[in-house]
């Protein structure tokens, strides 16, 4: 599939996503959300494909939703609601999604970062939820995902105040994993990824599963969905292959079956 908003490339067992209006600082448009969606379920489906990377580059990550094509809008307008919809498909993502951020990451921009699963940040990068400033709040995640990863009292002052806190400060927050030089920002996310893309695939994307519950469940229901994961996995070949090769001292080949 061939994308207007985003450019897509594929590196061995790694899915690079690039939003791509630099124009408009990757302003999240209709548009290009919808391409993120398709393009990350696209690489979400390709069995060759196991770690994603979402990017907009080296200046900048995302300035947030589109406010000219939001200016117009009235509350159930089809294409501010079908931005959303298409916003929720990309937390469906089954495959681990790395955020390689680098400049501006506000509104929808940080949104999207933490709808990844690690986030990668360069010294530039610079995250926000400025909505306040044009009269709205954030719509996907920025009150809720935000506030259960960095607490109470700084998603409020992220939210209410609009401030935006600089790499450093993020990843203090626990907002980013890393803070690396913009220009070795590409090579450790994939460094990172590649990693990942290593380990046995069923039990990466029952982990990914795992943690996410834990930001959305009751501990004791979170715990028990982890315990039947546990379980589950030792049906599969690679659980058993590496328990055999560590036994045998040699390094797992994993299937992912
Ligand atoms: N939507 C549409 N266009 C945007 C944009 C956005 N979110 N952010 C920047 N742009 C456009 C600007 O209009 C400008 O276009 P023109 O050249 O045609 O005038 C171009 O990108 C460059 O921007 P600036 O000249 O403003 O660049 P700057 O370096 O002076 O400032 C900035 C950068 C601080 C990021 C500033 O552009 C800014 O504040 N942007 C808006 C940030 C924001 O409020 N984001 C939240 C959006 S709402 C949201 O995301 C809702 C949600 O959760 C769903």
């Amino acid at each position: 599939m061939s994308y207007e908003n985003i450019l897509v490339d594929k590196s061995g067992a790694i899915g690079i996503v690039t939003l791509n209006r630099p124009q408009q600082l990757n302003a999240l448009s209709y548009g290009l959300v919808k391409d993120t969606a398709l393009a990350l379920e696209e690489l979400d489906r390709d069995p060759e494909i196991r770690v994603m990377i979402v990017t907009g580059g080296e200046k900048v990550f995302a300035a947030g939703a589109d406010i000219k094509e939001m200016a117009d809008a009235g509350a159930f307008d089809e294409r501010v609601q079908g931005r959303l919809a298409y916003r929720d498909r990309i937390n469906k993502i089954t495959k681990p999604m790395i955020a390689a951020v680098s400049g501006y990451a506000l509104g929808g921009g940080c949104e999207l970062a933490l709808s990844c699963d690690i986030i990668i940040a360069s010294e530039t990068a610079r995250f926000g939820q400025p909505e306040i400033n044009l009269g709205t709040i954030p719509g996907s995640g920025g009150t809720q995902r935000l506030t259960r990863l960095v607490g109470k009292y700084r998603a409020m002052e992220m939210v209410l105040a609009g401030d935006f806190i600089e790499a450093d400060e993020a990843k203090r927050l626990g907002l980013a994993n890393k803070v690396v030089p913009v220009e070795s920002l590409m090579d450790e996310a994939k460094k990172l990824a590649q990693k990942i893309a290593a380990k046995p695939p069923l039990a990466v994307k029952f982990a990914k599963e795992s943690i996410q519950k834990a930001l959305n469940t009751p501990l004791d229901e979170g715990l028990e969905f982890e315990r039947k994961s546990f379980y589950l996995l030792f049906s599969s070949e690679d659980r058993r292959e590496g328990m055999k090769a560590f036994l045998e001292k040699r390094k797992p080949e994993f299937k992912g079956k």
